[in-house]
């Protein structure tokens, strides 16, 4: 089976600050977008990535591309995103050829993902699982609350048991067939945030394999400190 990798690449980054769109800003000197475009191409089973470029960024992420070292046996295509990630995903999704029967979506804010951690989802989607989140436990209590005024206290409603709540990172791998029938059974104003969410709604089985530390996403300015500490630690 052919696999594709769909990198949605097209926010602004709010949460990290003013600059630059997010996915273009530099890590250690490399824009994080070619981080995780290498990440993608560094699994032999993946024969496409499909780059979904800032609205008006294509043809800078062209060049990008262009510019830096990829590996031949690797297809490129970059298409321009929307305004909300579920919608760049469904643009990337419009790009793919025939012939691609297994997609990866992968977030540009997760540069750092290690091969393995790729490979072991593709793997589980051959092996006949419709749709595979990688997901690391959590370390955090976490609390559901009721929303309030901003600026006033939130009052918690519940707190769910840790043990059995985890942390889901990409890329997501998906049965193309089953990501397709998901994305187009969306309603409006019911998007998930993230794309296993859609399956779950269209009630196929959502199973998780395991994550790595060092597949976290990029948010805010101390993910940058933590990403470029990574790659200094992979050099040495
Ligand atoms: N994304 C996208 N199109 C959008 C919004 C987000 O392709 N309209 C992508 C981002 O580029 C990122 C991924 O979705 O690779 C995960 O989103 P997030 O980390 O939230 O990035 P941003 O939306 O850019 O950041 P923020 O929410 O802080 O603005
Ligand atoms: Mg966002």
């Amino acid at each position: 089976p052919r696999t594709a990798a769909v990198i949605p690449a097209a926010g602004r980054g709010v949460r990290l600050g003013p600059g630059a769109p997010k996915a273009l800003r530099a890590l250690n000197g490399t824009p994080m977008l070619i981080h995780a475009v290498r990440a993608m191409a560094a699994s032999r089973a993946v024969s496409l990535v499909v780059v979904v470029a800032p609205p008006d960024g294509a043809a800078e992420v062209k060049t990008l591309l262009a510019d830096h070292a990829l590996p031949e046996r690797t297809d490129f295509l970059v298409v321009p995103g929307g305004a909300t990630r579920q919608e760049s995903v469904k643009l990337g999704l419009d790009a793919l050829p025939a012939g691609i029967d297994i997609v990866l979506v992968h977030d540009a804010a997760r540069p750092l993902v290690p091969v393995d951690t790729v490979d072991g989802v593709i793997e589980a989607v051959r092996d006949g699982a419709p749709a595979v989140v990688p997901a690391l436990p959590v370390a955090d209590t976490v609390k559901e609350v009721e929303p309030a005024a901003p600026g006033e206290p939130e009052p918690v409603v519940a707190t769910p048991e840790r043990a059995r709540l985890r942390a889901v990172q990409t890329p997501q791998g998906f049965d193309r067939a089953t990501l397709l029938r998901a994305h187009e059974a969306v309603v409006v104003g019911e998007g998930a945030t993230d794309c296993a969410g859609l399956v779950e709604r269209l009630g196929e089985p959502v199973v998780l394999v395991p994550g790595h530390e060092e597949a976290f996403k990029v948010t805010r300015p101390l993910d940058l400190v933590l990403a470029e500490a990574v790659l200094a630690r992979r050099r040495a």
